[in-house]
């Protein structure tokens, strides 16, 4: 453990997995104490991409998040909360507070990718829903906890968006417009919020072997990393270093910003071209 985010505590949402739970053990190794906010707080065990599961980082995913942060060393804690519900949320902080003290940092990483459609075939609730977490969610947590970060004049936001957000896969409208809303919503904050000592970022990962990525079928994980400069998918723990760079002292300066972390794919030369 480090202690350069020692004395700050993050309300890390979706932090029970994948990128989340990468985010959330990267702060605590800086030295933040952890509020993991999730939907299912507690591992997956048995879901399908379980049963799959290939290389993983060295994570023990068996323990939950908190577990995992308190075998570590750091200090964490558990709460229930769907962020697209907004009483639920009001609820998550009160409960946070209480059991850690007011966040000064925000990483919102919950998020849901599995409505892919069509245009012509997008149901309106299906999107609407995906609006609700991706892009509501964000905006939901944010609104709730400003005004604490607002009163000490310190804060961090990071909010998880994706390559997608500027080049959606087919059958991914809901997804993508959440993502680029994301982002819109990124910039408003770090406006208002800026005169009061809070930066707000968004990061754009690219394919991350989270459980659901390591599902794919493998020649479509194959062909992507045939296309990533760096030839490797990437890790939770990549987006994690840049979180946990985004909320740190250091980075006062970077406010507003989207920043890929996706092993250059989405600037990459078109393949067997410019050689
Ligand atoms: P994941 O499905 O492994 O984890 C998402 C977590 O969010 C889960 O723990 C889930 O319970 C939680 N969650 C979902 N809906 C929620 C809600 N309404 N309230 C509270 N928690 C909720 O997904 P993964 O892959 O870790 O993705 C995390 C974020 O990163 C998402 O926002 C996703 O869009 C974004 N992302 C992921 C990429 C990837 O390749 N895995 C690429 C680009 C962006």
């Amino acid at each position: 453990m480090s202690a350069a985010l020692s004395g700050r505590t993050a309300f890390v949402t979706g932090a029970a997995r994948g990128i989340g739970r990468g985010i959330a053990l990267a702060l605590a190794a800086k030295g933040a104490q952890i509020i993991v906010a999730d939907r299912h707080p507690e591992p997956f065990r048995g879901e399908r991409y379980y049963r799959l599961r290939e290389r993983w980082s060295g994570d023990d995913e068996t323990l939950s998040t908190a577990a995992a942060i308190e075998s570590a060393g750091g200090r964490a804690m558990t709460i229930t909360v769907d962020v697209a519900d907004r009483s639920s949320v009001d609820d998550a902080l009160e409960t946070a507070v209480a059991g850690l003290g007011a966040p000064d940092i925000l990483v919102n990483a919950a998020g849901i990718v599995n409505n892919i459609a069509t245009i012509a075939e997008m149901a309106l609730e299906r999107w609407e829903h995906e609006l609700a977490v991706n892009l509501t969610g964000a905006f939901n947590c944010i609104q709730t906890i400003t005004p604490s970060m607002v009163g000490r004049k310190w804060g961090r936001i990071v909010n998880i968006a994706s390559i997608a957000a500027e080049r959606p896969g087919l059958g991914q409208p809901g997804y993508s417009a959440s993502k680029a809303g994301l982002i819109g919503l990124t910039r408003s904050v770090a406006q208002e919020f800026g005169p009061h000592g809070i930066t707000c970022n968004a990061v754009m990962p690219g394919l991350i072997a989270t459980p659901l990525v390591r599902s794919m079928p493998a020649h479509l994980r194959e062909s992507i990393v045939a296309s990533t400069p760096v030839s490797r998918l990437g890790e939770p723990e990549d987006i994690g270093h840049l979180a946990a760079f985004l909320a740190s002292p250091e980075a006062e300066f970077v406010t507003a910003a989207a920043i890929p972390c996706d092993g250059g794919i989405s600037n990459a030369p078109l393949r067997g071209l410019n050689r």
